[in-house]
Protein backbone atom coordinates (compact mmCIF):
# COMPACT_ATOMS: atom_id res chain seq x y z
CA UNK A 1 0.00 0.00 0.00
CA UNK A 2 1.74 3.35 -0.78
CA UNK A 3 1.45 6.39 1.45
CA UNK A 4 0.23 9.50 -0.17
CA UNK A 5 1.34 12.84 0.72
CA UNK A 6 -2.77 13.27 1.25
CA UNK A 7 -2.74 10.10 4.10
CA UNK A 8 0.18 12.27 6.04
CA UNK A 9 -1.98 15.09 6.03
CA UNK A 10 -4.65 13.93 7.04
CA UNK A 11 -3.14 11.62 10.06
CA UNK A 12 -1.45 14.67 11.47
CA UNK A 13 -4.66 16.52 11.53
CA UNK A 14 -6.29 13.69 13.03
CA UNK A 15 -3.54 13.93 15.67
CA UNK A 16 -3.80 17.60 16.52
CA UNK A 17 -7.37 16.91 16.81
CA UNK A 18 -6.79 14.17 18.87
CA UNK A 19 -3.92 16.00 21.12
CA UNK A 20 -6.50 19.40 21.24
CA UNK A 21 -9.34 17.96 22.66
CA UNK A 22 -7.20 15.75 25.35
CA UNK A 23 -5.27 19.36 26.30
CA UNK A 24 -8.22 20.98 26.63
CA UNK A 25 -7.22 23.46 23.86
CA UNK A 26 -8.53 25.65 21.20
CA UNK A 27 -6.83 26.38 17.97
CA UNK A 28 -7.48 29.94 16.58
CA UNK A 29 -5.76 30.23 12.77
CA UNK A 30 -6.07 33.91 11.08
CA UNK A 31 -7.51 34.50 7.05
CA UNK A 32 -3.58 34.25 5.81
CA UNK A 33 -2.81 30.75 7.07
CA UNK A 34 -2.25 27.93 4.80
CA UNK A 35 -5.68 25.95 3.99
CA UNK A 36 -4.42 22.99 5.63
CA UNK A 37 -3.84 25.03 9.00
CA UNK A 38 -7.41 26.83 8.39
CA UNK A 39 -9.06 23.55 8.16
CA UNK A 40 -7.97 22.35 11.62
CA UNK A 41 -8.87 25.40 13.68
CA UNK A 42 -11.95 25.92 15.92
CA UNK A 43 -11.97 29.43 14.43
CA UNK A 44 -10.70 31.18 11.83
CA UNK A 45 -10.60 35.03 11.54
CA UNK A 46 -9.57 38.46 11.22
CA UNK A 47 -6.77 40.09 14.25
CA UNK A 48 -10.45 41.65 15.81
CA UNK A 49 -12.47 38.51 15.35
CA UNK A 50 -9.68 36.21 17.44
CA UNK A 51 -8.67 38.79 19.84
CA UNK A 52 -12.56 37.90 20.75
CA UNK A 53 -12.41 34.57 20.88
CA UNK A 54 -8.58 34.63 22.55
CA UNK A 55 -10.18 36.66 25.25
CA UNK A 56 -13.79 34.33 26.20
CA UNK A 57 -12.20 30.86 25.36
CA UNK A 58 -12.27 28.48 28.22
CA UNK A 59 -10.24 25.94 26.88
CA UNK A 60 -6.90 26.00 29.03
CA UNK A 61 -4.54 26.35 26.14
CA UNK A 62 -4.39 28.77 23.26
CA UNK A 63 -2.75 27.23 20.06
CA UNK A 64 -2.32 30.62 18.04
CA UNK A 65 -1.63 29.93 14.26
CA UNK A 66 -1.01 33.51 12.76
CA UNK A 67 1.68 36.08 13.66
CA UNK A 68 3.49 37.14 16.83
CA UNK A 69 1.59 40.42 17.98
CA UNK A 70 -1.11 38.16 17.28
CA UNK A 71 -0.82 35.81 19.94
CA UNK A 72 1.14 38.21 22.33
CA UNK A 73 -2.53 40.04 21.97
CA UNK A 74 -4.40 36.93 23.19
CA UNK A 75 -2.60 36.70 25.50
CA UNK A 76 -2.36 39.87 26.97
CA UNK A 77 -6.53 39.78 27.02
CA UNK A 78 -7.02 36.19 28.69
CA UNK A 79 -3.26 36.28 30.64
CA UNK A 80 -4.37 33.05 32.93
CA UNK A 81 -4.24 31.04 29.40
CA UNK A 82 -1.19 29.22 28.09
CA UNK A 83 -0.76 30.79 24.90
CA UNK A 84 1.58 28.87 22.22
CA UNK A 85 3.08 29.87 19.07
CA UNK A 86 3.61 27.32 16.60
CA UNK A 87 6.44 28.78 15.20
CA UNK A 88 8.19 31.77 17.03
CA UNK A 89 9.40 33.17 13.17
CA UNK A 90 6.28 33.77 12.50
CA UNK A 91 6.82 37.66 13.04
CA UNK A 92 5.55 40.87 10.95
CA UNK A 93 7.16 43.53 9.15
CA UNK A 94 4.63 45.82 10.17
CA UNK A 95 5.06 45.54 13.43
CA UNK A 96 8.64 45.67 13.29
CA UNK A 97 8.58 48.85 11.79
CA UNK A 98 8.22 50.57 14.92
CA UNK A 99 9.69 50.47 17.99
CA UNK A 100 9.63 51.46 21.94
CA UNK A 101 12.30 54.13 20.87
CA UNK A 102 10.57 55.37 17.74
CA UNK A 103 7.25 55.73 19.40
CA UNK A 104 8.21 58.05 22.25
CA UNK A 105 10.55 60.23 19.53
CA UNK A 106 6.92 60.50 17.66
CA UNK A 107 5.41 61.24 21.32
CA UNK A 108 7.58 63.95 21.96
CA UNK A 109 7.01 65.35 18.78
CA UNK A 110 3.21 65.23 19.40
CA UNK A 111 3.02 66.06 22.93
CA UNK A 112 -1.20 66.70 22.37
CA UNK A 113 -1.61 64.21 19.85
CA UNK A 114 -3.69 61.21 21.10
CA UNK A 115 -2.01 57.59 20.46
CA UNK A 116 -3.87 55.25 18.10
CA UNK A 117 -1.58 51.90 17.57
CA UNK A 118 -2.74 49.50 15.18
CA UNK A 119 -2.74 45.79 16.74
CA UNK A 120 0.11 45.16 14.78
CA UNK A 121 2.25 46.10 16.98
CA UNK A 122 4.25 44.40 19.92
CA UNK A 123 3.40 44.83 23.60
CA UNK A 124 5.69 47.38 24.78
CA UNK A 125 4.31 49.67 22.15
CA UNK A 126 0.61 49.11 22.60
CA UNK A 127 2.14 49.58 25.84
CA UNK A 128 2.96 53.30 25.05
CA UNK A 129 -0.79 53.82 23.25
CA UNK A 130 -4.01 55.31 24.45
CA UNK A 131 -5.74 53.36 22.72
CA UNK A 132 -5.18 49.74 20.18
CA UNK A 133 -7.75 49.44 16.62
CA UNK A 134 -7.78 46.32 13.93
CA UNK A 135 -8.43 46.99 10.60
CA UNK A 136 -12.35 46.15 11.07
CA UNK A 137 -12.78 49.17 13.65
CA UNK A 138 -9.84 51.59 13.19
CA UNK A 139 -12.54 54.01 12.02
CA UNK A 140 -14.73 53.74 14.60
CA UNK A 141 -12.30 53.51 17.16
CA UNK A 142 -10.47 57.27 16.12
CA UNK A 143 -14.26 58.75 15.76
CA UNK A 144 -15.09 57.55 19.28
CA UNK A 145 -12.17 59.73 20.59
CA UNK A 146 -13.21 62.87 21.90
CA UNK A 147 -9.87 64.23 20.73
CA UNK A 148 -9.19 65.98 17.63
CA UNK A 149 -5.50 65.43 17.25
CA UNK A 150 -4.46 61.87 16.59
CA UNK A 151 -1.08 60.02 16.50
CA UNK A 152 -1.81 57.07 13.92
CA UNK A 153 0.90 54.27 14.25
CA UNK A 154 2.18 52.02 12.48
CA UNK A 155 0.52 51.64 9.39
CA UNK A 156 0.47 54.95 6.85
CA UNK A 157 -2.02 53.18 4.30
CA UNK A 158 -4.51 52.45 7.37
CA UNK A 159 -4.14 55.50 8.58
CA UNK A 160 -4.58 57.65 5.69
CA UNK A 161 -8.33 55.65 4.79
CA UNK A 162 -9.07 56.56 8.51
CA UNK A 163 -7.77 60.32 7.64
CA UNK A 164 -9.78 60.26 4.94
CA UNK A 165 -13.38 59.12 6.11
CA UNK A 166 -12.87 61.54 9.48
CA UNK A 167 -11.95 64.63 7.83
CA UNK A 168 -12.52 66.61 11.32
CA UNK A 169 -9.37 65.19 12.81
CA UNK A 170 -5.93 66.20 12.68
CA UNK A 171 -4.27 62.96 11.81
CA UNK A 172 -0.55 62.36 12.01
CA UNK A 173 0.29 59.54 10.42
CA UNK A 174 3.18 57.02 11.03
CA UNK A 175 5.75 55.54 7.97
CA UNK A 176 5.31 52.16 8.54
CA UNK A 177 3.41 49.67 5.87
CA UNK A 178 3.00 45.99 5.51
CA UNK A 179 4.87 45.05 2.23
CA UNK A 180 2.59 42.09 1.41
CA UNK A 181 0.04 44.87 0.75
CA UNK A 182 2.73 48.47 0.05
CA UNK A 183 3.59 46.44 -3.36
CA UNK A 184 0.22 46.47 -4.84
CA UNK A 185 -0.04 49.44 -7.42
CA UNK A 186 -3.14 50.49 -8.84
CA UNK A 187 -2.25 49.99 -12.17
CA UNK A 188 -2.11 46.07 -11.86
CA UNK A 189 -5.12 45.82 -9.83
CA UNK A 190 -6.71 47.90 -12.92
CA UNK A 191 -5.76 45.68 -15.51
CA UNK A 192 -7.09 42.26 -13.67
CA UNK A 193 -10.29 44.11 -12.99
CA UNK A 194 -10.75 45.58 -16.59
CA UNK A 195 -9.76 41.96 -17.97
CA UNK A 196 -13.14 40.21 -16.55
CA UNK A 197 -16.47 42.00 -17.08
CA UNK A 198 -18.10 43.51 -14.03
CA UNK A 199 -15.50 42.67 -11.73
CA UNK A 200 -15.95 43.47 -8.02
CA UNK A 201 -12.85 44.89 -6.05
CA UNK A 202 -13.01 44.03 -2.85
CA UNK A 203 -9.84 45.38 -0.91
CA UNK A 204 -7.80 45.54 2.63
CA UNK A 205 -7.11 49.03 4.07
CA UNK A 206 -3.42 48.26 4.24
CA UNK A 207 -3.18 48.63 0.94
CA UNK A 208 -2.10 52.00 -0.72
CA UNK A 209 -4.56 54.86 -2.04
CA UNK A 210 -4.86 54.20 -5.30
CA UNK A 211 -6.14 50.60 -4.60
CA UNK A 212 -8.49 52.14 -1.83
CA UNK A 213 -9.75 54.34 -4.25
CA UNK A 214 -10.88 51.96 -7.17
CA UNK A 215 -12.23 49.41 -4.80
CA UNK A 216 -15.92 48.67 -4.16
CA UNK A 217 -15.31 47.51 -0.39
CA UNK A 218 -12.53 48.04 1.75
CA UNK A 219 -12.86 45.68 4.73
CA UNK A 220 -10.86 43.59 6.97
CA UNK A 221 -10.35 40.09 6.07
CA UNK A 222 -13.70 38.83 7.62
CA UNK A 223 -15.12 41.79 5.89
CA UNK A 224 -14.08 41.42 2.97
CA UNK A 225 -15.18 37.38 3.01
CA UNK A 226 -18.64 39.32 4.55
CA UNK A 227 -18.57 41.63 2.02
CA UNK A 228 -19.19 39.32 -1.33
CA UNK A 229 -22.90 38.76 -0.16
CA UNK A 230 -23.62 42.17 -1.01
CA UNK A 231 -22.85 41.88 -4.56
CA UNK A 232 -24.90 39.09 -5.24
CA UNK A 233 -24.95 39.75 -9.03
CA UNK A 234 -21.18 39.61 -9.19
CA UNK A 235 -20.04 36.54 -10.68
CA UNK A 236 -15.91 37.48 -10.50
CA UNK A 237 -13.94 39.49 -7.69
CA UNK A 238 -10.70 41.12 -7.00
CA UNK A 239 -9.44 40.40 -4.26
CA UNK A 240 -6.44 42.96 -2.83
CA UNK A 241 -4.74 41.09 0.39
CA UNK A 242 -2.47 38.43 1.36
CA UNK A 243 -3.27 35.23 -1.39
CA UNK A 244 -4.44 33.13 1.99
CA UNK A 245 -7.57 34.48 1.78
CA UNK A 246 -8.54 32.84 -1.06
CA UNK A 247 -9.07 29.61 0.72
CA UNK A 248 -12.46 30.82 2.82
CA UNK A 249 -13.39 32.65 0.15
CA UNK A 250 -13.74 30.16 -2.26
CA UNK A 251 -15.15 27.39 0.42
CA UNK A 252 -17.83 29.84 1.23
CA UNK A 253 -18.85 30.88 -2.27
CA UNK A 254 -18.33 27.84 -5.02
CA UNK A 255 -20.08 29.43 -7.36
CA UNK A 256 -17.97 32.60 -7.33
CA UNK A 257 -14.69 33.41 -8.62
CA UNK A 258 -11.94 34.86 -6.85
CA UNK A 259 -8.67 36.50 -8.46
CA UNK A 260 -6.17 38.06 -6.83
CA UNK A 261 -5.15 42.12 -7.62
CA UNK A 262 -1.56 41.58 -8.28
CA UNK A 263 -2.38 39.39 -11.31
CA UNK A 264 0.40 37.12 -10.31
CA UNK A 265 -1.44 34.18 -8.58
CA UNK A 266 -0.34 36.10 -5.39
CA UNK A 267 3.30 35.97 -6.17
CA UNK A 268 3.62 39.37 -4.77
CA UNK A 269 0.60 39.34 -2.02
CA UNK A 270 2.53 36.85 -0.16
CA UNK A 271 2.90 36.80 3.37
CA UNK A 272 5.57 34.60 4.32
CA UNK A 273 5.72 35.30 8.33
CA UNK A 274 1.67 33.95 7.43
CA UNK A 275 3.05 30.96 5.59
CA UNK A 276 5.45 29.62 8.86
CA UNK A 277 3.30 27.43 10.48
CA UNK A 278 2.39 24.15 8.90
CA UNK A 279 0.66 21.12 10.29
CA UNK A 280 3.95 20.09 11.84
CA UNK A 281 4.58 22.79 13.60
CA UNK A 282 1.09 22.94 15.42
CA UNK A 283 1.19 18.83 16.10
CA UNK A 284 4.58 19.69 17.53
CA UNK A 285 3.29 22.85 19.33
CA UNK A 286 0.60 20.69 21.18
CA UNK A 287 2.02 17.79 21.96
CA UNK A 288 4.96 19.57 23.71
CA UNK A 289 3.80 22.78 24.47
CA UNK A 290 5.78 25.38 22.73
CA UNK A 291 6.55 27.65 21.84
CA UNK A 292 5.19 29.79 24.87
CA UNK A 293 4.36 33.27 24.42
CA UNK A 294 5.06 35.57 27.58
CA UNK A 295 4.66 39.16 28.21
CA UNK A 296 6.36 41.36 31.67
CA UNK A 297 3.56 42.30 34.00
CA UNK A 298 3.91 46.21 33.98
CA UNK A 299 4.00 45.99 29.70
CA UNK A 300 1.40 43.63 29.67
CA UNK A 301 -0.76 45.64 31.89
CA UNK A 302 0.03 48.63 29.54
CA UNK A 303 -0.91 46.82 26.72
CA UNK A 304 -4.24 45.46 28.33
CA UNK A 305 -5.33 48.68 28.86
CA UNK A 306 -4.98 50.01 25.37
CA UNK A 307 -6.68 46.94 23.96
CA UNK A 308 -9.64 46.65 26.33
CA UNK A 309 -10.30 50.22 25.84
CA UNK A 310 -10.08 49.26 21.65
CA UNK A 311 -13.11 46.68 22.89
CA UNK A 312 -15.16 49.04 25.15
CA UNK A 313 -16.21 51.38 21.85
CA UNK A 314 -17.80 48.18 20.22
CA UNK A 315 -19.63 47.73 23.45
CA UNK A 316 -20.45 51.07 24.15
CA UNK A 317 -22.33 51.36 20.52
P1 LIG B 1 -7.16 41.65 9.66
O1 LIG B 1 -7.37 42.07 11.08
O2 LIG B 1 -7.96 42.41 8.68
O3 LIG B 1 -7.32 40.18 9.51
O4 LIG B 1 -5.66 42.02 9.25
C1 LIG B 1 -4.59 41.40 9.75
C2 LIG B 1 -3.35 41.74 9.05
O5 LIG B 1 -2.29 41.56 9.60
C3 LIG B 1 -3.39 42.30 7.71
O6 LIG B 1 -2.11 42.35 7.15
Amino acid sequence: MTITRTDMKEDLAAEIRRLARAKNAVILAHNYQMPEVQEIADHVGDSLGLSLDARKTSASLIVFCGVHFMAESARILNPQKKVLLPNLAAGCSLADSITAESLAEWKERYPEHTVVTYINSTAEVKAMSDICCTSANAVSVVRSLAADRILFTPDRNLGRWVAKQLPGKDVVIYDGCCPAHDVLRGANAAKVRDSKKGAIVIAHPECREDIIEMADAVCSTSGMINAVERFPEARTFVIATENGILHQLRKRYPDREFILADGCIGCRLNCPYMKCIGLEDVERSLREEVFEVNVGAEILAGARRALERMLAVHRDR
